[in-house]
């Protein structure tokens, strides 16, 4: 989602922002923006559509020593040059990139600036404004700014220049992410240490309703009543390389063959010295105590949440419910007495998440945050956290952090389970099975050629498609068909066949593609009937099977692994059947339109 880049030093600011942007890109964005203040002037330059078309209005001569910039994903008003940021007030003096929702902005137009017109339909507008009417009564910038602060509910990143200022850069933050990278003689900000990295890896996290005045050769961080706060920079472990497409066309092909090594990564950062898989103790102690695991996530994560449930409940046997966030946050189920809820997210940063994490910290039960980004604000507000070691995903449709967090969950439940002295959990040599599916992906991930042909086949063209499953392989059609319509907008829906003839068969037509997954021999019959079903409506239909449930003439086989971790091997081809469809349509894979990798507003 929106994206943030600011600079403050002695070089000209414009490479900085253009190329924090353009690592910005991944997060999803309609329009983008940059502003560069040099001794006595502020140059905006704004632009609907992409980074490139940006760098096209930015003049060749374009300087400053101060700038910020921004990608902007639309909320409050459409994607347009008027919308898009920088916005400036009135005069021009004060200069803004925001990301975030102003929850109360029309409340505080009518209070303070019902005379002042409006340059855009934005609610981020109302900030600058603000800003500019508390410094005409007589405010410093910094009490102008502070005082804006205190009135705004919602969520916020903010970067503000001063025009009358050429030695500070202003940021805050509220609930939406936000960091400070320092450098000898310069100064960074960005939503994402990835925007910056180039620049350095000394990162200052900055908390909720904190103001921050960043100078040329120093960060002083306060809280909106004027305390100072201290805090240290960390070193970011992120490596420039990791953010690179190298030789791939694109960021999800890459992320999609980074499986197996993502899966190998995991066992080894899970094991001990002796080669067992272990999980840090308190976290171990904690799902012990816990008579209900509430899984609370969005997307894919929700999807990977469904196969760790059955995860769970199996090897550990402790009862887990599995929510979409935007959901629970609103209507809680009744809950047990001793709860623990666990996120799972891959950027760590989504909104719809993070609200239910409040909400239940409040109310005095114990999370655990599974997460890809370290650092990441789930990360930091649970009280325990599993990484994925996975290393940046950057396409939007999300791959790698799916089967790593599926991984996570089989680590955390095998452990629990043996924990408990479980027999099933115990006789579950997990590394070795986590390594057979490390080949299983291999062998996948080389089978490009026969499902590039199955997408051509069956997906090309059509209009819609259904993915089937029964069990855990439902789970997956689920997901299988959610990247689907995420990067080819092809309509998908993910089926537990037993069910789709008590309403959704009526839906079949001659040639309407449905695809069955089938890695479970309990289900194996069942769901072949489901597909004679549809045969005989005149679908177009597909079997992807794995090794031992297979039949002849099934379309393609999935290599064997173990009946608990099948999620893992059977969702490669989905997702490979999900590029290439994209690619025969003629879409753009790593940026879908209207998508945002990374969602901070709810
Ligand atoms: C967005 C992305 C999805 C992702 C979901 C949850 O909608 O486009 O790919 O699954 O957010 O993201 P999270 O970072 O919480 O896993």
């Amino acid at each position: 989602m929106c994206g943030i880049v600011g600079f403050i030093g002695t070089k000209n600011a414009k490479e900085v922002l253009l190329n924090g942007l353009e690592k910005l890109e991944y997060r999803g964005y309609d329009s983008a923006g940059i502003a560069l203040k040099s001794q006595d002037s502020v140059l905006v330059a704004k632009e609907k559509g992409r980074i490139a078309d940006l760098r096209e209005e930015v003049p060749a001569d374009a300087f400053g020593e101060i700038g910020i910039g921004h990608t902007r994903w639309a909320t409050h008003g459409k994607p347009s040059h008027a919308n898009a940021h920088p916005h400036q007030s009135k005069s021009g003096r004060y200069t803004i990139v925001h990301n975030g929702v102003i929850e109360n902005y029309s409340l505080l137009t009518d209070e303070y600036l019902a005379d002042v017109g409006f340059a855009s339909d934005t609610d981020t507008e109302v900030i600058v404004l603000l800003i500019e009417l508390f410094a005409s009564q007589g405010l410093t910038t910094k009490q102008a700014f502070t005082k804006t602060l205190s009135l705004l509910h919602g969520s916020y990143a903010i970067c503000l220049i001063d025009n009358q200022d050429n030695e500070t850069l202003y940021a805050a933050k509220n609930k939406s992410p936000l960091l400070i990278g320092t450098g000898k003689d310069f100064n960074v900000i960005a939503s994402d240490a990835m925007a910056v990295i180039r620049e350095t890896n000394q990162f200052i996290e900055i908390m909720d309703e904190e103001i921050v005045i960043v100078k040329r050769d120093g960060v002083t961080i306060e809280t909106l009543d004027g305390e100072e706060v201290t805090r240290e920079a960390y070193t970011a472990t992120l490596d420039a390389s990791d953010i690179e497409k190298g030789t791939y066309p694109h960021y999800m092909l890459k992320e999609t063959d980074e499986q197996p090594a993502v899966i190998r990564k995991i066992i080894q950062a899970y094991q001990n010295e002796e080669g067992e898989i272990t999980v840090d103790g308190t976290i171990v102690n904690e799902v012990l105590a816990s008579d209900r695991i509430h899984i609370v996530a969005c997307g894919t994560s929700y999807h990977a949440g469904l196969v760790g449930k059955n995860l769970i409940e199996k090897l550990a046997q402790i009862p887990v419910e599995v929510h979409v966030s935007s959901e629970f946050g609103y209507n809680m189920p009744l809950l047990s007495e001793k709860p623990l809820f666990i996120f799972i997210t891959q950027s760590g940063e989504t909104a719809d998440s993070r609200q239910v994490l409040v909400k239940v910290k409040e109310m005095g039960y114990r999370s655990l945050t599974i997460t890809n980004v370290p650092g990441s604000t789930l990360d930091r507000e649970a009280d325990h956290t599993m990484h994925l070691h996975a290393g940046p995903e950057i396409a939007v449709a999300s791959t790698k952090a799916y089967t790593a967090q599926i991984a996570a969950l089989s680590i955390l439940a095998t452990v629990v389970g043996r924990a408990k002295g479980l027999e099933t959990a115990k006789q579950f040599d997990l590394a070795v099975e986590l390594g057979i599916v490390a080949n299983a992906m291999e062998t996948l991930v080389d089978s490009k050629e026969i499902i590039e042909h199955i997408a051509g086949e069956y997906l090309a063209t059509t209009r819609n498609a259904f993915f089937l499953g029964r069990h855990i392989d439902y789970f997956v059609a689920m997901e299988a068909a959610l990247k689907l319509k995420e990067i080819s907008y092809i309509q998908a829906e993910g089926f537990a066949s037993g069910e789709l003839k008590h309403g959704t068969i009526a839906l079949i037509e001659e040639g309407t593609p449905v695809l069955a997954l089938i890695t479970q021999e309990s289900i194996n019959w069942n769901i072949r009937g489901n597909v004679k079903e549809v045969l005989a409506r005149g679908a177009n239909a597909c079997i992807l099977a794995m090794e031992g449930v297979n039949q002849p003439g099934d379309q393609f086989v999935i290599p064997k692994v173990h009946e608990l971790l099948t999620p893992l091997a059977s969702v490669v081809p989905c997702q490979l059947l999900a590029y290439y469809a994209a690619l025969h349509r003629g879409c753009d894979v790593d940026k879908p339109r209207n998508l945002a990798k990374s969602v901070t507003v709810e």
